[in-house]
């Protein structure tokens, strides 16, 4: 396998978990390069359901070594929790897992800070984030205060951190939210350093020996293209580049050694969280999407926003990553519907487009422009060539790739790894 990186094409919950779950069978080295525990990748396996925060889903093939990227954001309690919950299940995790010494930590005071900044939003004005810290970390990083995973083995650790207690302290109390206790955090995260110092390495060296020693590395982006800091619906946007650029900043893997982007993009759209979303469905039909394709957060269990396939979407996705490979998810969520709408261009102020607006308030005037296809009204989740799918099922996908541009790879007709028709991936 060619050094991959695999991104989401949409707004997130692309079903990127089972697709790497998929790949990684032909990877040697699986990272992890952005995002933090916002994330939730649902991997089944032999009927049992796994949903990973941080730690890549490569782990639960035998064998296979991971890694927690420089760009990642990690919450050090978080971790521990995933890490105990995998052993648990019988998983051999030390010894195949390592987290960056320069990846920022996500303190308790960060998930406050998110918290009490969402609630002094007004309506209209709240982002709907996860509530995990995401946010407020990567600003400490680019206002570098932050504090890093090499920093919290490091004997002044306890005092790096009661400064930034005192000044988020101040922060929480002018918007009106509970302050935290210094000393009980400084016990908390000296307990936490204990269990995570075998797990903290230098990761740069780690991916690029694995590449020089011509081993196969996959690269797993959290959250999807339309959340990117830069060229997402900003500022509805998670703070890290989840697109394919991001591979390299966030992992210390040069871009001259990234050979392929693999998208992973559902067969209609959905979205959690606020923000414009222009082929959303707010009838009983976006409720009909919602139940069967089981559209609830993996993280925070919330309803997500359900809506037809948005081929404007879709193509910027394909220009911004350089996509080469698609994988198809969820077809089957589609089986009982007799029509499908697929949008194709937008129409702003009287005009058609096909290229995404950066303003927000155009973004939010865009009006889809549809064309429609017949459904295929048969069961799809029980097929396992593509060749067998309902000709009109094939004509849908591949009038989607046409109008995306790239190659189809995978196309997903249901949950468990078996239920995934492979076409040159
Ligand atoms: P944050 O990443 O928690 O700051 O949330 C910012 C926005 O990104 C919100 O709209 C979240 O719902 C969305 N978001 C963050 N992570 C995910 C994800 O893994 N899947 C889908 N949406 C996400």
């Amino acid at each position: 396998m060619p050094n991959t990186v695999l991104i989401g094409a949409q707004w997130g919950d692309e079903g990127k978990g089972k697709v790497i779950d998929v790949l990684t069978a032909q990877a040697d080295l699986v990272v992890r390069y952005q995002g933090g525990s916002n994330a939730g990748h649902t991997v089944i396996v032999a009927g049992h359901k796994y949903v990973l925060h941080l730690v890549p889903s490569g782990i639960l093939h035998p064998g296979k070594q991971c890694v927690i990227g420089n760009g990642v954001v990690v919450d050090p309690l978080a971790l521990i929790e995933e890490i105990r919950m995998l052993e648990k299940e019988g998983i051999v995790v030390q010894g195949r897992l390592c987290v960056s010494d320069r990846a920022h930590l996500v303190l308790r005071y960060h998930n406050a800070l998110d918290k009490a900044d969402e609630a002094a939003r007004s309506d209209g004005k709240r982002i709907g984030t996860t509530g995990r810290g995401i946010g407020p970390t990567y600003r400490d990083k680019v206002c570098r205060t932050g504090l890093r995973m090499g920093d919290l083995v490091e004997r002044d650790f306890p005092e790096r951190l009661a400064a930034n207690v005192a000044a988020a302290n101040q922060a929480l109390a002018a918007l009106g939210a509970a302050t935290l206790d210094v000393a009980e955090l400084q016990k908390i995260y000296a307990e936490a350093a204990c269990a995570l110092a075998p797990y903290i390495a230098d990761t740069v060296e780690v991916v690029n020996a694995a590449d020089r020693a011509g081993q196969q590395i996959l690269l797993e982006g959290a959250q999807g293209t339309m959340l990117d800091v830069d060229f997402g619906t900003y500022p509805f946007v998670t703070s890290s580049s989840p697109t394919s650029g991001g591979a390299c900043t966030g992992t210390g893997l040069s871009p001259r050694r990234v050979e392929r982007v693999v998208g992973v993009i559902k067969c209609y759209t959905t979205r959690v969280g606020e923000g414009p979303f222009p082929t959303e469905l707010l009838d009983a039909a976006g409720e009909d999407l919602r139940q069967r394709g089981a559209e609830f957060g993996a993280t925070t269990g919330r309803p997500r926003r359900c809506g037809w396939f948005d081929a404007v979407v879709g193509r910027y996705s394909q220009t911004v990553n350089g996509v080469d490979l698609w994988a198809f998810t969820k077809l089957d969520v589609l089986d009982s519907l007799p029509v499908l709408r697929i949008c194709t261009a937008y129409e702003l102020d009287g005009k058609r487009i096909t290229t995404m607006p950066a303003s927000l308030a155009a973004f939010q005037r865009c009006k889809p422009v549809y064309e429609e296809m017949p459904g295929w009204l048969q069961k799809t989740s029980q097929v396992t060539r593509y060749e067998d799918l309902p000709v009109a099922a094939r004509a849908y996908v591949e009038r989607l790739v046409a109008l995306i541009g790239g190659k189809l790879g995978i196309l997903s007709v249901g949950p468990g790894r078996e239920t995934t028709l492979r076409l040159g991936l």
